[in-house]
């Protein structure tokens, strides 16, 4: 067992993938990949929130794309290849349109794979959704300083909507060959019961948010459990290697395993489970054609409409994020202040624009969150505001992709202040949208992002003063610097786009399979 290094973990990147990277891997080449992989296996992906959202709009059902980095991701990715996803049904329509079995083929306009949703009751979404998943395991994990509250009804809630996908996984499989690809932390126990029911299945799983040190994580009082459950899969994900030096670290010292540091792999009961960084990424090519399509066109006139075109003259910073207290909004806007305070010269010149998605508002944490927001856009815009100028505006609504991908563009700055984040879509986004090769990134150091663009301004979100100054200094850049750090910032998302993700863990199960001697 050598001692760790994150030079030689990194050993595992082989020629192949580094010849890759020269490019990014297409759509194409990952359905490639997935075939090759799979052999004739079903592709099955499990997640809590699903890709498409029917909800019920007076007479209508609308189609609603829901908001966060997870859908963003994987939808370019299933669509691609294909399969079936299954998810928690939770719009007001979502059951007018599937058939018995609870599914349906998506997207609406050209169907591509076929999403079957699982049923919760009030009850188990309470105790699963907004209980175990958002009030225990997400602050958990983010280190935040927001204490997590756990409950055993909630976990109660847990473990039984973990057995309901299992019986969706296992209903979708049949008795033929499968691969499971699970994602997040809705899920941890999920990988185990698979492997307990159909040890042939190949189960992965992806951890989309952070994890956390050993000392943050072993107050869980289910810690045990929740290691155990995710050693089920064969191989597991994180944004970056720090999350996954972290899983080592608290599976070592919480339950009894093997951890091989050389192959950064643990043997629970003689299974192995791989544990891999993949660093999760956006569709490059696609927003790049998006943001020069009609629909944004249109979004971006009813922005200008609704700020009455009175931005347009100011240096436009912009934020777009869900409601949530990992995001830093709070922070942003107070340094927005400081720097609205400090530096004279941005008065009237500067105008934030920040697109807010309500989010988990059934949650206590989340709800208090709002009214903060409320009261300190209030006191900011008190202290400054003058007769035609209005520093922040805050534009609390759903805001769709296309809306999103115009305030990509409307904006000169983009503001990403995460106090932690497991990557940041948002960032990787405004980066595509930046076709023009213009703009600037302000990005928190403590986004998995911050690893892949030191061109980005990057910030300590707890630290005011210093976010102020980062903000002035992206006010002062010249346009020869901007362009200079766009134009790399876009090479590099260039090649580590969305598919060379998805390309990377389907080639990494083929490697780890292999190893294992699994055909
Ligand atoms: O990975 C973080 C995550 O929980 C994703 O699963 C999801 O896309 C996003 O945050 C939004 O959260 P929610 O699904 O709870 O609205």
């Amino acid at each position: 067992m050598g001692k760790y290094d994150p030079a030689v973990s990194n050993g595992w990147k082989d020629r192949e993938r580094d010849d890759q990277e020269e490019t990014g891997v297409k759509p194409s080449e990952l359905v490639e990949i997935v075939s090759r992989v799979s052999a004739g296996a079903k592709l099955i992906v499990v997640s809590n929130r699903e890709p498409y959202i029917h909800e019920r709009v007076e007479e209508e059902i609308r189609v609603v794309r829901p908001a966060g980095g997870m859908v963003t991701a994987l939808e370019p990715i299933v669509r691609a290849v294909g399969g079936t996803w299954i998810a928690y049904g939770g719009g007001s329509a979502d059951r007018l349109v599937v058939d018995p079995q609870g599914r349906i083929a998506l997207p609406p306009d050209d169907p591509k794979f076929t999403l079957k949703r699982v049923w919760l009751s009030r009850t188990e979404e309470k105790g699963y959704y907004q209980g175990m998943s958002n009030t225990a395991l997400w602050p958990l994990c983010h280190i935040v300083y927001r204490r997590p509250d756990f409950s055993r009804r909630d976990w109660e809630a847990y473990k039984t909507v973990n057995r309901r996908f299992c019986d969706a996984v296992l209903e979708e499989a049949g008795t033929d060959p499968a691969i499971v690809f699970i994602q997040d932390y809705h899920f941890a126990l999920l990988s185990r019961m698979i492997k307990d029911a159909r040890p042939d299945l190949r189960v992965i799983q992806f951890w989309h948010i952070p994890w956390p040190n050993r000392e943050a994580f072993r107050i869980i009082p289910w810690e045990e459990e929740l290691l155990d459950g995710l050693l089920g899969n064969d191989l597991l994900g994180f944004h970056i290697q720090n999350h996954c030096n972290n899983f080592l670290e608290t599976v070592g010292r919480a339950i009894e395993s093997l951890v091989d540091y050389e192959h950064f792999r643990i043997f629970r009961g003689g299974h192995p489970t791989y544990v891999r960084p993949f660093p999760i990424s956006v569709d490059y090519d696609q927003i790049g054609k998006d943001v020069e399509s009609p629909e944004v066109e249109k979004r971006r006139n009813r922005f200008l409409k609704e700020l009455e075109e009175d931005v347009q003259d100011t240096t436009v910073y912009v934020g777009a994020d869900r409601i949530d207290y990992t995001k830093g909004i709070l922070e942003r806007i107070r340094a927005f202040d400081l720097m609205l305070s400090k530096y004279a010269d941005t008065r009237k010149k500067v105008t934030l624009v920040q697109l807010a998605a309500p989010s988990r508002t059934a949650v206590a944490a989340y709800r208090q969150l709002n009214e903060e927001l409320n009261e300190e856009v209030e006191q900011t815009n008190g202290r400054h505001q003058t007769e035609d100028w209005v520093p922040v505006r805050f534009l609390r609504a759903h805001h769709d992709y296309y809306a999103v991908l115009a305030a990509c563009r409307l904006g000169h700055v983009l503001l990403v202040t995460s106090l932690h984040d497991g990557m940041n879509l948002v960032a990787k986004e405004f980066i595509s949208a930046r076709t023009d090769g213009d703009g600037i990134l302000v990005l928190s150091q403590y986004t998995g992002a911050s690893r892949e663009f030191p061109d980005a301004l990057q910030v300590n979100p707890f630290d005011l003063d210093q976010m102020a100054d980062a903000m002035y200094a992206a006010f002062l850049m010249p346009e020869e610097e901007r362009r200079q750090r766009m134009e790399r910032m876009r090479n590099t998302l260039e090649k580590n786009n969305v598919f060379q993700w998805g390309g990377n863990i389907f080639a990494e199960v083929e490697r780890t399979s292999s190893l294992e001697g699994i055909s």
